[in-house]
């Protein structure tokens, strides 16, 4: 069965127009005017009034982390069935081994998971020490998995992160192989040392997460990243990106020639450190790393999209109930899980709150919420965009009509939304991924198992 959409306005990075596109075989076959069925058996889609979107790419989601004595709440096929209800149909998921594991044992167990995927995956692997192997298992990921990008955290200290001679040789690692070391910029000592200091004055409430990482402790990890990246050569992208001091120090190392890119997520452009007083432990929903900011810091992170100097809005989607886990923090803020959902509600969010406040038009926002991913990890113009020949990943877009935001009627299957009660404008009336309908007028019919792991290639010149 073939799709044919009729006179949808067509969104790209670059371009918008009215126009009728063609899927079958799971690809996009023709973009043009008055298109016709080409079977019988073809499924009409009329668009008009409606935008087209390619389908959204997260290059940042956590489903079924093993994580801080826990395990993150959806798993690959809940996960990226809510990614589906919200127009992203390719996630880029972390495998985070343990430090010490073996990668690719890793890397088989991740996709033993995501084999439910309902949705389309590519993996970063998370390097979590460094050893004498590390650079060859590097090359192996690159050349035979075609897992083509890495991570490394400066945060975390004692578990998954790592220190500066370690990064060092990462940077150095990736720059040789030519391709992207991401990092979660964090200055992880001088946090663990003050998560003491406030625990030993019993100072224990989730409001003390926040404050245990300030955000210059953000903005020096990201400078030092910078400076041992310019040093290395290697191409980096800078995760979450939540402050001000993060993106000066990005836009001064892209002013001196730096291959660098930054990702912000919706939470950091739209929530501020209040969140971190609500009652009755209700602030630990928003506990995250890095923690959501004082007012001010948003504008600084819208600015940074608005004049290029962040590239991607990412959700970190890694959710943990607030009943079982977050309340395994109770009495110290230190073991409440760090994550919180927001595949499901991105596009909506930056929909409203970006283009419709007139912050960017619609052909920024899918760069910032498809394209640039795409290209920067390697899927372009496979993903991240609509042209004959790429997967027929499509979101048809309703711009009328209002919803409100509330967990209880979600996707995930978290019990908080960090967004709960915010207004949204619009919203898909369709999402088709690789050429199948999964999801129609709010209802979703997506199939398990039915998304394909994306084996990536360093082949696309930025
Ligand atoms: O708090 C967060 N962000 N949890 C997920 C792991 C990470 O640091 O991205
Ligand atoms: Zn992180
Ligand atoms: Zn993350």
């Amino acid at each position: 069965m073939g799709i044919l959409i009729k006179n949808g306005e067509i969104v790209t990075a670059k371009d918008r127009y009215i126009g009728d596109i063609y899927c079958a075989d799971g690809k996009i076959l023709r973009i043009g005017m008055n298109l016709e069925k080409e079977s019988a058996k073809d499924e009409v889609i009329d668009a008009s009034g409606q935008f087209v979107f390619p389908g959204l790419v997260d290059p940042h989601t956590h489903m079924e982390l093993p994580f801080m004595g826990t395990v993150s709440a959806d798993d690959f096929e809940n996960g990226t069935a809510a990614a589906i209800a919200g127009g992203t149909t390719t996630i880029i998921d972390f495998v985070v081994p343990a430090r010490g594991a073996n990668i690719f044992d890793a890397l088989k167990e991740w996709k033993e998971k995501a084999k439910k995927a309902v949705a389309d995956y590519a993996f970063h692997m998370a390097l979590t020490g460094w050893f004498d192997h590390t650079a060859e298992d590097m090359r192996r990921c690159v050349q035979e998995e075609g897992v083509t990008s890495f991570k490394v955290f400066m945060a975390y200290k004692g578990a998954i992160g790592i220190d500066d001679g370690e990064l060092w040789q990462a940077l150095k690692a990736a720059g040789k192989l030519g391709c992207v070391l991401s990092v979660h910029a964090e200055n992880g000592d001088v946090i663990a040392h003050l998560q003491k200091k406030f625990l030993a004055e019993g100072n224990t409430e989730p409001k003390y997460h926040a404050l245990s990482r300030p955000s210059p402790l953000e903005g020096e990890a990201t400078a030092r990243f910078l400076a041992l990246a310019r040093m290395t050569g290697a191409e980096v992208y800078v995760v979450h990106m939540t402050c001000r001091e993060a993106v000066d120090a990005l836009a001064k190392a892209q002013r001196g020639g730096q291959k660098a890119y930054g990702e912000t997520c919706p939470q950091y452009l739209l929530l501020d450190d209040s969140v971190y007083e609500k009652p009755n432990f209700e602030g630990a929903a928003y506990v995250m790393s890095p923690p959501i900011r004082p007012k001010g810091h948003g504008e600084a992170l819208w600015q940074g999209l608005q004049n290029g100097t962040l590239q991607t809005i990412g959700t970190d989607h890694c959710p943990f109930m607030q009943k079982g886990q977050k309340e395994m923090g109770r009495g110290d803020f230190t073991k409440i899980p760090n994550g919180a959902a927001g595949v499901e509600n991105r596009l909506g969010l930056i929909y409203t709150y970006g283009v419709e406040a007139g912050r960017f038009d619609l052909c920024r926002m899918v760069d910032l919420l498809a394209t640039a991913a795409a290209r920067i990890f390697h899927l372009y113009p496979q993903k991240g965009t609509i042209v004959p020949g790429a997967d027929a990943d499509l979101v048809v877009y309703d711009p009328e009509g209002e919803t409100t935001i509330a967990a209880a009627r979600q996707v995930s299957k978290c019990d908080r939304n960090i967004f709960e009660g915010m207004k949204v404008k619009g919203r898909p009336t369709y999402v088709i991924a690789a050429g199948r309908i999964q999801y129609k007028d709010g209802d979703l019919k997506v199939e398990r198992g039915k998304g394909r792991f994306l084996k990536r290639y360093l082949t696309v010149a930025q």
